[in-house]
């Protein structure tokens, strides 16, 4: 629990801190990004299909961790977290740094174009 609210509070500085950037932000573009990096692992189109991840399906502004068919790691059960784009941005950048335990085992997407995009994809899915 306590590293729970130390996570929440570490994202929540972060969307205060976001500079919030001028990109548009480009579906089409975010599309070629997550076939790319997330589709080995992610199903998009519907609800309730897992992979080696849960389905990502409507997850932006979604309760994290919400998926019933899928077995979360225990960091990532606790942390409790409304997956905004702010939240999404932050640990798309590293995974690893916002959840040290996550079982995504992903590097993390560094241009922040590239995230900005694959974001506004996932929300028109
Ligand atoms: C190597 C496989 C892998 C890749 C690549 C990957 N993920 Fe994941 N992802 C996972 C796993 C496994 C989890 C569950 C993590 C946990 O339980 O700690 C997860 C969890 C998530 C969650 C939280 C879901 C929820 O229900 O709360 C989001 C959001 C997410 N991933 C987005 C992405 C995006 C976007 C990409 C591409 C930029 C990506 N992931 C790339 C495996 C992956």
């Amino acid at each position: 629990m306590k590293t729970g609210s130390a996570i929440v509070q570490s994202l929540l500085i972060a969307a205060v801190t976001f500079s919030g950037s001028a990109h548009a932000q480009d579906a089409a573009n975010g599309k070629k990004v997550y076939r790319r990096v997330c589709m080995t692992c992610h199903y998009l189109p519907k609800e309730n299909k897992n992979w080696f991840g849960p389905s990502l399906h409507g997850i932006v502004n979604h309760r994290s961790a919400d998926n019933p068919d899928f077995i979360y790691s225990t960091a990532m059960k606790n942390m409790n977290i409304i997956w905004t784009e702010d939240n999404l941005d932050r640990f798309l950048k590293r995974p690893e740094a916002v959840l040290p335990s996550t079982k995504m085992d992903f590097a993390g997407v560094s241009k922040p174009e590239d995230r900005s995009d694959v974001i506004a994809y996932l929300k028109d899915n």
